[in-house]
């Protein structure tokens, strides 16, 4: 599998040290108010159970699945929940926990799904923003790093939903899309 990578854009000491850095602001910010924390299927979930582990308070967590890609490296633009949560946002300050904001639209459209829902605040937090991309009106709140227009995976992030279990974060070989 590693034979596959071409190149390591953020290492596991980086991904710490990012996880870290946006915890402590986390825990600054929403101290006393046991958020409910969102992590997006399937790509976040390394990321957000490392980041709640730093994170020295109460909150809750919850998972939600959406698709707005197929196997394709390419958004469809339409966004269909797979999987919604099993509590109820109204009232709740919500964190949503997504690894990569590319176009936009699952953020935009989730943000306004937990607003319609009730939830007293919603904010994002993603590991990597890829501005580039932007097509959607989303301003994540906790953004670990911005990252230029390059396909990436690892770290929870997928293509063909391989290579979510590599645990560093790196940019795919041409000839592995060819296949
Ligand atoms: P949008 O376009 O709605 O999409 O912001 C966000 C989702 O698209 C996926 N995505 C990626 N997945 N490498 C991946 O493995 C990437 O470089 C990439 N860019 C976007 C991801 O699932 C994210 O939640
Ligand atoms: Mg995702």
């Amino acid at each position: 599998m590693e034979n596959d990578i071409l190149k390591v854009l953020y290492s596991q000491e980086d991904i710490h040290d990012i996880t870290k850095r946006l915890a402590k602001q986390i825990k600054h910010d929403y101290a006393g108010k046991n958020p409910l924390v969102i992590c997006i299927l399937k790509g976040a979930i390394m990321f957000m159970t490392d980041l709640v582990r730093e994170v020295d308070d109460y909150l809750e967590i919850d998972f939600m699945d959406v698709s707005s890609y197929g196997n394709e490296t390419e958004s469809s633009g339409e966004v269909k929940i797979l999987k919604d949560l099993d509590t109820s946002v109204a009232n709740r300050d919500v964190l949503i926990v997504e690894d990569i904001v590319d176009t936009g639209r699952t953020l935009h459209y989730l943000t306004q799904i937990f607003k319609t829902r009730n939830a007293n605040s919603v904010r994002i937090c993603t590991l990597m923003d890829k501005p580039e991309r932007r097509v959607a009106p989303v301003h994540a709140d906790y953004v670990g790093t911005t990252v230029p227009n390059e396909f990436v995976v690892g770290y929870g992030l997928d293509f063909a939903e391989r290579y979510r279990n590599l645990p560093y974060i790196g940019v795919l070989k041409p000839e592995v899309y060819a296949h």
